[in-house]
């Protein structure tokens, strides 16, 4: 059975059993506790716990694209050197809130793994939490007693987090065979490879919140978890995942690029080449850049410790590019937007591969240094040179010492991070985000989602269903700030990058902004007088709505004009709208030319001469992306989708507030390029009002300077003014030089000492010894509060090094030099009078 039949066999049947298939959520989940999606059971928590209503039907099944990288389950360190880690996996499961619990779990896995699969039932054996006796019963009427095991916490208990829904389990394992397998560790329970689990169920019935109390869940749930590549491999009658369908196509395109047939024994570095592509492929098409910290560090990790297993089967150049296609051509049936995107892939890839290859080679010069002095502990320092300079993750150095079982002093490492104040450390722990838990279900159970009704007006006449305090608790009445919940609003609540409104509940409070909390639209206010649910009340958008439609409007129309002047690979990667500015971030792999920036900026400001009336229309979600809609990668759409476009120059999915015609934008100024991460760039522009003003101010500053130039063309001006500044530099530094020396004669040696402020004193004693037979000429000059001392001497009885020696020890410094000309530096400048006295004391007695 292909892993593609596999995949749809078990959506199939649990489709079948009355669950709704749901598509795969992002891997970057919307959940500040996780790093990404590392099961199919995170896009539900907050089903799970109960913060938000359950579904209907309440039963679901998918396919979940998980990494496992990071964070509480992180495989990167094991992948590659065992039969089944990876860091990017497919999920399959099965979930039901509050709907069926564990018996008919049971019996689905059963049925699914006995009849659909056929896998053979003398194969097969369960484990179940100790504590469980319901579910030892339960298995007991599908398989014999003797099959089931019963283990503790490490094996029978599954959290998602440090915090979350979490719940004893049952496990489903096959046996692969004793002939096949021959560890001491290969019984059911070790940590041999011949007892394969194939499938967690999870009976969820509790949140572990931060401080480790458990609290029931409110309806006791069932999440199952089974690996689509285990059941691959043992469908196909593979002992390694590796060896299955899912892995050998890039295994075996790897061979060819390094010109080496792979053999399972010695073949981890290949293995880990093929887990890896999906991993990159998939965080980039879905949006995660290479970068220096958080998630974007992780993908460097990932890619860079690919690069490195390459090297080591030879290949010394990119490559990790080329297998691209390959996981569009095994995986884009499934995951389209991989096509899409595949160009774009392939060059950030490419490009973070020459980065770390141009300082690899010296990298590995230094690791090898080390560690033939290693014993066991490889120095922290030297890691941390390897990761600060030549960019080894600290995990790659630790997986180059595992053959050897040495490790890195991660303490010594840890110590050098702090004290650079590292930007490593993991940016997504610490987002201080602790996710908001208030009273958001029951609101939705009362009144559902609430109408936004301000497309069109920015006034409304409203009811107050609900208000909350601070924290989201429900409160009848209130005074100060908190929030409120209106029946219907013409606050935009803050998404897709625009700016959440503002405004005022006339005589009540001010509006300060309006976000959505899991469908909840609701304002954040600031009340004047007390306010009391129930309530009917007038509200008002503030002005600076029509401002911030313009800058959205204009965000589409730098959107269109990028795919135009760039090429179709530009993917947003991110986006702001305010009243007086927008941002928007993109996927490109180099900086933008003067060149291309104007042409981006004429585009824009052609579209709005020649105005568009703007079009929304609310469309299924395929017919607006087969009618060319520009759709972003894991957003969640409805079944149906607001789309908006204006004339033939753009066309976008989009939920945001827009000017009726794009004549109202007025102008557009591109303000600042930039880059963002490694591939993704940033353009900030302003519009409108702003725009106004900042041509106004750049007129304003003209003028100034034309005031000032007397009324000249200013850029003549200027280069006239720096001619003639050069020509001045240079007639004082003549006239420095040809100032007159004083030369007097002492046995017909021309002698002089003196103190020069400016000039080329080297050159001027060159002039002097060109200009006379015999000579002795020393000249000092105070700089900088530093004093340099030059002499010169020609046809006399005296060194000039020797000279400008004991001059330099009176000035408190040092140095000297040739017979015929030397150099000295001093700095005690209020000796100077007295360093002179004595040097003409000193060549008097020379000469005498
Ligand atoms: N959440 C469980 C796991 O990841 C079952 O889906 O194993």
């Amino acid at each position: 059975m292909k892993n593609l039949d596999v995949r749809q066999a078990y959506l199939d049947f649990f489709k079948s059993k009355g669950h709704e298939v749901i598509p795969s959520a992002p891997l970057v989940p919307n959940d500040p506790t996780l790093l990404f999606t590392n099961a199919g059971m995170v896009p539900f928590k907050s089903i799970f716990t109960g913060e938000v209503p359950r579904p209907n039907p309440p039963i679901r099944t998918s396919c979940q694209t998980c990494i496992r990288a990071g964070g509480k389950h992180n495989d990167l360190d094991n992948v590659g050197y065992t039969a089944r880690h990876h860091t990017f996996f497919e999920m399959l499961g099965n979930f039901s809130f509050g709907e069926y619990f564990k018996k008919d779990a049971i019996a689905y896995a059963w049925e699914f793994v006995t009849e659909v699969l056929k896998l053979p039932k003398d194969r097969l054996y369960v484990t179940t939490h100790e504590s469980d006796d319901e579910a030892y019963e339960l298995w007991q009427k599908h398989i014999a007693k003797d099959r089931i095991y019963r283990f503790g916490d490490k094996d029978n208990f599954w959290a998602m987090g440090d915090t979350g829904p979490c719940g004893p389990c049952s496990e489903i394992f096959y046996d692969q065979g004793a002939q096949n397998f021959t560890s001491d560790e290969d019984y059911m329970g070790g940590d041999g490879d011949r007892f394969l689990e194939i499938w967690n169920l999870v009976f969820m019935q509790f949140e572990r919140s931060a401080d480790g109390t458990m609290t029931p869940l409110p309806k006791p749930s069932i999440d199952t978890g089974m690996g689509l590549e285990r059941v691959s491999a043992i469908m196909q009658g593979k002992f390694s995942n590796y060896d299955s369908d899912l892995f050998m196509p890039y295994i075996n395109e790897v061979a060819k690029i390094c010109g080496k047939p792979y053999e399972y024994a010695t073949g981890a570095s290949y293995r880990v080449i093929s887990d890896h592509i999906r991993s990159v492929t998939f965080l980039l098409a879905q949006g995660t850049n290479f970068d220096k910290e958080g998630r974007g560090y992780v993908l460097r990790r990932i890619l860079r410790r690919a690069v490195r297993h390459g090297y080591l089967l030879g290949i010394k150049e990119p490559f990790m590019y080329k297998l691209v296609d390959k996981v569009c051509e095994l995986m884009g049936g499934h995951y389209t937007y991989l096509n899409d995107k595949k160009d774009v892939i392939k060059e950030q890839i490419r490009l973070e591969e020459e980065r770390f290859l141009a300082t690899i080679a010296s990298g590995l010069e230094l690791f090898n240094a080390e560690l033939a002095k290693t014993d066991e502990i490889f120095s922290g320092d030297v890691a941390f040179k390897l990761y600060d300079t030549y960019g080894f993750p600290l995990d790659l150095t630790a997986d180059m010492l595992r053959d050897k079982g040495f490790r890195v002093d991660e303490g010594r490492f840890e110590t050098l991070m702090i004290e650079q104040k590292a930007r490593a450390k993991a940016a997504w722990r610490g987002s201080g985000d602790k996710g908001t838990k208030g009273d958001f279900k029951a609101l939705l159970e009362r009144f559902g989602e609430n109408e936004f009704i301000g497309y069109d007006r920015a006034e409304s006449n409203s009811k107050i269903l609900a208000l909350l305090d601070e924290n989201f608790k429900e409160i009848d009445e209130l005074n100060g700030a908190g929030w409120v919940m209106f029946d219907k609003t013409p606050f935009y609540a803050q998404s897709g990058g625009q700016k959440g409104d503002s405004g005022e509940i006339v005589n009540f409070a001010d509006v300060l902004d309006t976000q959505k909390f899991h469908g909840l639209n609701l304002s954040q206010i600031n009340t004047k007088k007390p306010i009391k649910i129930g309530e009917n009340v007038s509200l008002n958008v503030s002005d600076e709505r029509s401002e911030i439609a313009r800058h959205h409007s204009a965000t589409h129309l730098l959107h269109a004009a990028l795919r135009k002047i760039l090429g179709s690979h530009i993917a947003q990667a991110g986006s702001s709208v305010e009243a007086t500015k927008l941002r928007f971030d993109f996927s490109h792999p180099k900086a933008l030319s003067n060149d291309e920036l104007c042409k981006i900026e004429n585009f824009v400001n052609e579209a709005i001469a020649n105005g568009a009336a703007a079009k929304t229309e609310i469309m299924n979600i395929e017919d607006a992306k087969n009618s060319g809609a520009i759709a972003l990668f894991g957003e969640k759409y409805d079944e149906n989708v607001r789309v908006v476009s204006f004339g033939d120059v753009s066309k976008e999915l989009c939920g945001g507030t827009h000017v009726k015609n794009v004549s109202e934008i007025g102008a557009f100024f591109i303000t600042k390029e930039s880059g963002v991460s490694a591939g993704v760039r940033r353009i900030e522009a302003i519009c409108s009002k702003s725009a106004l003003k900042y041509a106004l101010n750049l007129r304003d500053e003209l003028n100034l300077l034309r005031d000032e130039l007397k009324n000249a063309q200013p850029l003549e001006a200027v280069k006239k003014l720096k001619g003639e500044i050069k020509a001045l530099k240079d007639e004082l530094k003549n006239a420095s030089n040809n100032k007159a020396i004083n030369l007097s004669e002492i046995n017909g040696v021309k002698v002089a000492v003196e103190i020069l402020q400016n000039g080329d004193i080297k050159g001027i004693i060159d002039e002097i010894k060109n200009a006379n037979e015999s000579v002795c000429v020393m000249l000092l000059q105070p700089k900088d509060e530093k004093i340099t001392i030059a002499a010169g001497v020609k046809n006399a009885n005296a060194k000039a090094g020797e000279w400008v020696k004991s001059v330099a020890q009176i000035l408190g410094g040092n140095g000297g030099g040739r017979d015929d000309f030397a150099t000295a530096g001093g700095k005690d400048l209020g000796k100077l009078g007295e360093a002179k006295d004595f040097a003409v004391k000193f060549i008097k007695e020379k000469l005498s």
